[in-house]
């Protein structure tokens, strides 16, 4: 080996996790509290990592295991508590009340906020973490010694051997190859709308989320701080997010959400989600698992996407102490049917909130008359918002 090449080109370690993301740092924390090396790598910046946005509700159980992992997160300081959210439909808005129905709550707390909890907290503790890391793919996933080729940001390969990999590395993921046979193989639906999401500066427009289902489509009043909002509005999954002025966004968010007057401000931000659902062929082939968005992507509109990936990571993380520290393979070859089962149900949540509030240019007369009889069932039955508050506020890990 060339001394001049970058110090490692080759490491060893027990667990290989690909992807920086809530995911990875998560699984990272929860093997080195028992005990287990890891060395996590992502293609991003670590700036590039902290300032992506993404959506920002974490369920209860999310929220306790960030507690767990630090008492002190700014979760409880900087994130805001909400205990029901407002459905809205034919101008009336319904409270769907967690606390009462559930005995649970959400916290609004960008996904990059605990991301940047999360680094911070890694390193600090002497985490193996490499930013601009790119993994091109797993080899030996069926031996006991699978590897993870990649190229670090100067062009220097690296080879990392590990005991197990953990793709966590994204819808793009690479790891997928090793898992599923093929980049993409896996269950699959898109769309035919998507949310253009905006950032304004003005003071919140209510106390809680709004889902409004109108005659104009979709909108989901959402928040950040008390001078920072986030707003989504359906949209052409096509369309280009910047083709409407400020003035016409807000006319188009105030047609939405019929008998609230939202609170204007600049618009200093704006994109488009596309909506697609998916979970892949298998979740673990061997010696490399999926976890997060590597394994499953959920449309927005149930706020399921983080919170799966960390659902994902708590099951994964007591398999692969189980079988590096005790040879024990039950739970690593029951890995993939028990975060299956949560994974389904949240796909089903995430695609049945999707279909009930948005329109389409399919949806005909009755459909419509349908969506808002099916609206009412929900809201009319405490049976039904009780099946929606479990679902939002989320289930017990491993259920
Ligand atoms: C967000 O605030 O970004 C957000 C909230 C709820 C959702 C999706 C996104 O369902």
């Amino acid at each position: 080996m060339s001394t001049a090449a970058a110090p490692a080109d080759h490491v060893r370690t027990r667990v290989a996790i690909v992807g920086a993301g809530p995911a990875g740092l998560i699984l990272s924390h929860l093997l080195a509290d028992a005990g287990i090396a890891s060395v996590v790598i992502d293609q991003r910046s670590r700036e590039q990592i902290e300032s992506t946005i993404r959506a920002g509700i974490l369920e209860q159980g999310t929220v306790d295991l960030l507690t767990a992992i630090d008492p002190n997160t700014r979760v409880h300081t900087v994130g805001d508590r909400h205990d029901g959210i407002e459905l809205r439909f034919g101008g009336e808005g319904h409270r769907i009340d967690f606390r009462d129905l559930v005995d649970r709550s959400v916290w609004l707390y960008p996904q990059h906020e605990v991301l940047k909890d999360m680094l911070a907290l890694r390193l600090a503790s002497g985490q193996d973490l490499r930013f601009g890391v790119t993994a091109s793919r797993v080899e030996d996933a069926e031996t006991d010694h699978p590897r993870v080729i990649a190229t670090a940001a100067d062009g220097t390969p690296l080879t990392i051997e590990a005991d197990f990999v953990v793709g966590a590395d994204g819808s793009r993921s690479v790891v997928r190859a090793a898992v599923t046979g093929t980049s993409k193989g896996g269950y699959f639906r898109e769309y035919p709308f998507a949310w253009l999401g905006i950032l304004c500066e003005a003071p919140p427009s209510a106390d809680e989320l709004i889902y409004s289902n109108s005659e104009n489509g979709f909108a989901l009043i959402s928040q950040r701080s008390h001078d920072v909002q986030r707003m989504y509005l359906q949209c052409d999954p096509d369309a280009d997010p910047n083709a409407l002025s400020d003035e016409q966004i807000w006319a188009d968010l105030q047609s939405r959400v019929p008998g609230t007057t939202l609170k204007e401000g600049p618009i200093f931000q704006r994109d488009v989600l596309r909506f697609r659902s998916f979970v892949a062929h298998e979740l673990r082939h061997g010696r490399a698992a999926l976890v997060g968005d590597a394994a499953h992507t959920v449309p927005p509109t149930g706020a399921k996407g983080m919170n799966l990936a960390i659902a994902d990571v708590v099951v994964l993380a007591k398999a692969l102490v189980a079988l590096l520290d005790e040879d024990d393979v039950r739970l690593i070859d029951e890995y993939a049917e028990t975060a299956s089962r949560r994974i389904w149900k949240a796909q089903h949540f995430s695609w049945w909130m999707t279909s009930m509030l948005h329109l389409t240019p399919e949806t005909s007369d009755f459909d419509r008359r349908r969506q808002l009889g099916e609206l009412r069932s929900v809201v009319d039955s405490r049976a039904g918002r009780t099946y929606l508050a479990e679902a939002y506020t989320g289930w017990p890990t491993g259920a």
